[in-house]
């Protein structure tokens, strides 16, 4: 597996994969790797076929961490995230550092409107406007075919969806089902900041949508008695402070009065200042 750092190499890579005619499927991270994202690793080698080439980004990208976030205490851990990549079959690890994916007056960026509004954009002002930026950039350099999003992060996967579209971006976006410890909890980079206390109250996320999933599986429609019923799981946790609940269309992200043919139920929730987030997108069979 090639490792590349600086911009002018990988432009260089780039070129000299599209004039053999390798198509490339890109899976961006942040680093702090784990089996969530070797999932997307997977699909991405899949989607590639073996001629064509996997590109894992690992970039902790400032713009979209808030100023009270935790940018500077984000887990790294690059050595180990190279093995695991190259385990897992990526051909480039494009890992810029941290100065060089932004001009010092950087001064143009993108921004979704309408989907990054609620859920984690209501409660991290920004942080899509970052999202959308750095994906755009990683878009323009490396050109894929093909990028892999996880659903764990339904909102950006649906944001990204949209990006892809208005800007016309010939880019075909794949979603990852989201991977969970054997608890049900959904895999984070974040999870390593939780104590053991908090650690084993963090699975009311997940008992919480299983339950509305079951609810919902079993006939109930009431969004009123499918929220309560999420409520009341979080709220066994004594640890727990809830950010949001949101039932939102998955593919818009407005929020519905009743279930309909698709829900995504969607949570944020503060375990002392770390933020865990889990969702359930439900859709009615047939
Ligand atoms: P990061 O949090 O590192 O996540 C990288 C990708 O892994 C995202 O698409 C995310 O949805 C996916 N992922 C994380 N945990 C997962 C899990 N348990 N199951 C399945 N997929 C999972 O998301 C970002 O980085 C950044 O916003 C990024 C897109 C890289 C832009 O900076």
């Amino acid at each position: 597996m090639k490792q590349i750092q600086q911009l002018d190499e990988l432009q260089d890579w780039v070129q000299q994969e599209t004039s053999v005619g390798r198509r490339r499927v890109l899976v961006p991270t942040m680093g702090g790797l784990h089996e969530g994202h070797l999932s997307l690793v997977d699909i991405a080698r899949q989607q590639a076929g073996k001629e064509g080439r996997v590109v894992v980004s690992l970039f902790v990208n400032p713009t979209q961490f808030g100023p009270n976030e935790d940018l500077g205490a984000y887990p790294k851990s690059l050595e180990k995230d190279r093995q695991l990549c190259e385990e897992r079959g990526a051909d480039l690890l494009f890992a810029p550092e941290a100065d060089g994916m932004y001009a010092a007056d950087a001064s143009v960026g993108v921004s979704e409107g309408r989907l990054s509004r609620g859920l984690c954009g209501g409660s991290r002002p920004g942080h899509f406007d970052g999202v959308c930026t750095i994906v755009s950039k990683l878009f323009n350099l490396i050109q894929p075919r093909a990028a892999v999003f996880g659903e764990k992060d339904y909102q950006q996967l649906a944001v990204i969806r949209r990006l892809v579209r208005d800007l016309n971006y010939p880019i075909k976006i794949i979603g990852g089902p989201i991977v969970r410890e054997d608890d049900g909890l959904a895999m984070s980079t974040r999870n390593q900041y939780l104590s053991p206390e908090e650690r084993s109250q963090a699975v009311v996320l997940s008992m919480a949508l299983l339950q509305a999933r079951q609810a919902l599986d079993g006939g109930e429609r009431d969004m009123l008695r499918i929220r309560g019923l999420v409520e009341r799981v979080l709220s066994g946790s004594p640890l727990a402070r809830l950010d949001y609940l949101e039932t939102v269309h998955p593919d818009t992200m407005q929020a519905v009065e009743e279930p309909g043919d698709a829900l995504l139920i969607a949570v944020a929730v503060f375990f002392d200042s770390t933020r865990l987030i889990d969702n359930l997108c439900w859709r009615e069979e047939g």
